[in-house]
């Protein structure tokens, strides 16, 4: 018989090995492993036979499984756990990481990345352009929308975006979607191509939605000049092609490092050489404190960047308003997929929206939150300044949270956990790497949504955290996973 299949031990895998075939045994297994992956007959986050198990199975050499499974991480179809076993990438880390890190309570001090200051936001603006919007649509607008969202916001946001980060923007070239999160699921399906890299780290949140909306997100270590073009360049020689790369070139999500421009240079040049896209999500864009201005990479090459911007960070996640400003050959194919998702965003708010950007108001709420951001920012550091000294506040230049650079490494779970015990949330950046690093000396901290004197509590409970950790038991990475 010449073709063998399954798995008589661990996980069931059906891969076919034809020993007539030309092709030899380790890369027929090699191909059946990445399209088993590919077709997601393998889910990411699962758990792949034990090699000697598929081994035995296959009638093949321990070695040569070994050997397959070790291609395949390198090209980063798969990743290692430490000592508990071989997993399918993409999600993966995102699901181990979500098992791990403690359900919180409400917090009282907690310092989530993710809000702005939620109490300012403006309900009495936002209740008075509900209410024209009401007053003045007709009822033919309350019927069902254009996919790609009203025309009114479309041409807001394009000027908005023209004046204030000098994208190029048609209305017609804009998909308006629920947040950033969306904008991520449409592109892992519009756009050809299965790899797509992300930041190392980043927001596992994005690495999980893009997975689950049939794109494989491979990681690229992030420095201090941000994405690294040169390692996505080493990693399409050694593994093959990479369709697309979504990046936070303003403020790195985590890091708050800026994309160098050069790198800038280089990653446009990388897409413009074979067709493939940059994604700028340009998260948190309007605030800037003691830098340049750095205009969004879109506005340099409109045809190769899709930008994709929120009001999560401006007025509340909660709305669930996003936006796209999509190269022409990507604006039907994304437009047709907003439909088949749902049928396009809710007209009535985005109407009020496009009200709150034409009569100023939202500009004027954009200057109002930059300064007590700053404030809020300065007494952040401060407060690491006097409760835990020798601590380094990196990332600050731009956005709503920073980076706290520890004097040493700390196991960033039981620190959050000793945290939440002070009813405190702070966040390891270990987490947020596709190879989580339980050890590590930063933590990201978001400043927006707590007042001074909260943030200065917040810190000092912080500090007792860290100190009761620290008289535990040395810290331990989980089977070495740290690569630093
Ligand atoms: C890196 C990054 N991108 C985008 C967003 C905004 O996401 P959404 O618009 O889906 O709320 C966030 C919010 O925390 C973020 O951290």
């Amino acid at each position: 018989m010449g073709v063998e299949t399954g798995t008589n031990s661990g996980p069931e895998l059906l891969i076919a090995l034809d020993r007539g075939a030309r092709a030899p045994l380790r890369a027929q297994l090699e191909d059946g492993l990445r399209e088993a992956v590919r077709s997601r007959r393998l889910a990411p986050g699962s758990r792949l036979p034990a090699t000697r198990a598929l081994a035995g199975d296959l009638g093949v050499s321990r070695r040569l499984v070994v050997d397959a499974y070790a291609q395949l991480l390198a090209e980063g179809y798969l990743s290692a756990r430490g000592g508990s076993g071989t997993f399918v990438a993409g999600a993966a880390s995102g699901a181990a990481a979500a098992e791990r890190v403690p359900e919180l309570p409400a917090l009282q001090f907690d310092f989530f990345p993710g809000n702005p200051d939620l109490a300012s936001f403006p309900r009495r603006r936002w209740l008075r352009v509900l209410r024209e919007t009401l007053r003045e649509v007709p009822d033919r607008a309350l019927g069902y929308p254009d996919p790609r969202g009203a025309p009114q916001l479309r041409t807001a946001i394009a000027e908005h975006l023209r004046r204030v980060r000098g994208v190029v923007a048609e209305p017609d070239a804009i998909v308006i979607c629920a947040g950033a999160a969306q904008a991520f699921a449409l592109l892992a399906q519009a756009i050809p191509g299965e790899r797509l890299a992300v930041e190392d780290p980043c927001l596992p949140v994005h690495r999980t939605i893009l997975a689950a909306n049939g794109a494989l997100p491979v990681g690229v270590p992030v420095d201090e000049q941000g994405f690294s073009v040169s390692e996505l360049a080493a990693l399409e020689r050694g593994s093959g092609r990479i369709a697309a790369a979504l990046v936070t070139p303003a403020h790195q999500s985590p890091t708050g490092v800026a994309l160098a421009p050069a790198r800038r240079a280089e990653l446009l040049a990388w897409a413009a050489e074979d067709g493939r896209f940059v994604i700028e999500d340009d998260y948190d864009a309007e605030y800037r404190y003691d830098r340049a201005p750095l205009g969004a990479m879109q506005g340099l090459a409109p045809e190769l960047v899709v930008y994709t911007g929120t009001i999560s960070k401006t007025l509340a996640p909660a709305l669930r308003v996003g936006w796209m400003v999509l190269p022409a050959r990507l604006v039907d194919r994304v437009a047709e997929l907003k439909m088949l998702a749902d049928h396009g965003s809710a007209t009535l708010d985005q109407l009020a929206l496009a009200r709150l950007l034409e009569s100023g108001a939202y500009d004027s709420h954009l200057r109002a939150a930059r300064r007590r951001y700053r404030a809020r920012r300065d007494a952040l550091a401060r407060a690491l300044h006097t409760h835990i000294p020798g601590t380094r506040v990196e990332g600050v230049a731009a956005g709503l949270h920073a980076i706290a650079r520890l004097p040493a490494p700390v196991p960033g779970l039981a620190v959050m956990r000793a945290a939440a015990a002070r009813s405190v949330g702070v966040y390891p950046v270990g987490y947020g790497y596709v190879e989580v690093r339980d050890v590590d000396d930063r933590f990201v901290l978001g400043y927006a949504n707590l007042a001074e004197p909260a943030i200065d509590e917040g810190i000092r409970r912080f500090a007792e955290a860290l100190a009761e950790v620290e008289a535990g038991p040395p810290p331990t990475n989980d089977g070495g996973a740290i690569a630093r």
